[in-house]
């Protein structure tokens, strides 16, 4: 097995230091209150991704890259491995006072790779997100989560295509629970918006570590169409999904 140290993704995290033009801030008080109601339960997780798919879909990604101050913020990522480095994006004060991460129940954050990069096959418990190509290319795969077994879940495949800028992949635990993404570029990126601590809308049989379980889905379909994937360590998922040829 290749070291814990070099399966280690780097991360870290950065203050907000880009250009705000008005409609880039509507944007993130539109993602922000999307993300307070389906915390409230004003809102249902499949109605939030509907609503951060359009709402993503509207700002053209060449502004949101100024925005984000991208370039400031992962240009001098070295990519020492196949897996994401992140960091995550404190939005603009004069949008929103600036909370730590550990008090809120809401994230921001780019995760960059190089072409071959990975971020394993996953799914999640109590949680939405929101996965928006800024620069590059994937292959995604993502399966809807059909039911939860002792220590293994029934998935679906519901898409396996390459997604490019601007593209939108969401999830929750209703719809394309299941995501894995391959760079298919150098410098691929996207930005990331979630909520996590969200009423479960069905009842899991399996915990979560930080909302995650790692999955593998490299496995036979059944003839119903389903897989039935493993639950996976991340060193286990990250040597099969992500280890260095
Ligand atoms: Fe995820």
């Amino acid at each position: 097995m290749a070291s814990i140290a070099v399966l280690l993704a780097l991360r870290r995290s950065l203050a907000f230091a880009g250009e705000h033009p008005s409609s880039l801030d509507q944007w993130t008080h539109g993602l922000l209150d999307i993300g307070d109601q389906v915390s409230k339960g004003q809102m249902t997780v499949i109605e939030w991704q509907e609503r951060v798919a359009i709402l993503n879909h509207s700002v053209p990604t060449a502004d949101l890259i100024k925005y984000l101050d991208l370039e400031n913020l992962t240009g001098d990522f070295t990519f020492f491995n196949r897996l994401a480095s992140t960091v995550d994006v404190v939005m603009p004060e004069h949008v929103t006072p600036l909370i730590p991460l550990s008090e809120r129940n809401w994230f921001v954050r780019v995760f960059a790779m190089r072409r071959g990069g990975v971020i394993l096959p996953h799914i999640h418990n109590n949680m939405v997100s929101c996965h928006l190509v800024i620069s590059g290319s994937f292959h995604v795969r993502t399966h809807d989560r059909i039911k939860d077994l002792d220590d293994a879940v029934v998935l679906r495949p519901t898409m396996d295509h390459l997604i490019k800028a601007g593209d939108v992949i969401t999830m929750s635990d209703q719809r394309n629970n299941q995501h894995w993404f391959v760079a298919e570029d150098d410098r691929s990126q996207t930005f990331d918006a979630g909520v996590i601590g969200l009423k479960a809308s069905w009842p899991y049989g399996l915990k979560a570590d930080q909302n995650t379980i790692f999955v593998d889905v490299d496995r036979t379909e059944e003839r119903d169409g389903t897989i039935v994937a493993p639950r996976m360590t991340f060193l286990d998922c990250a040597e099969k999904y992500a280890a260095d040829a």
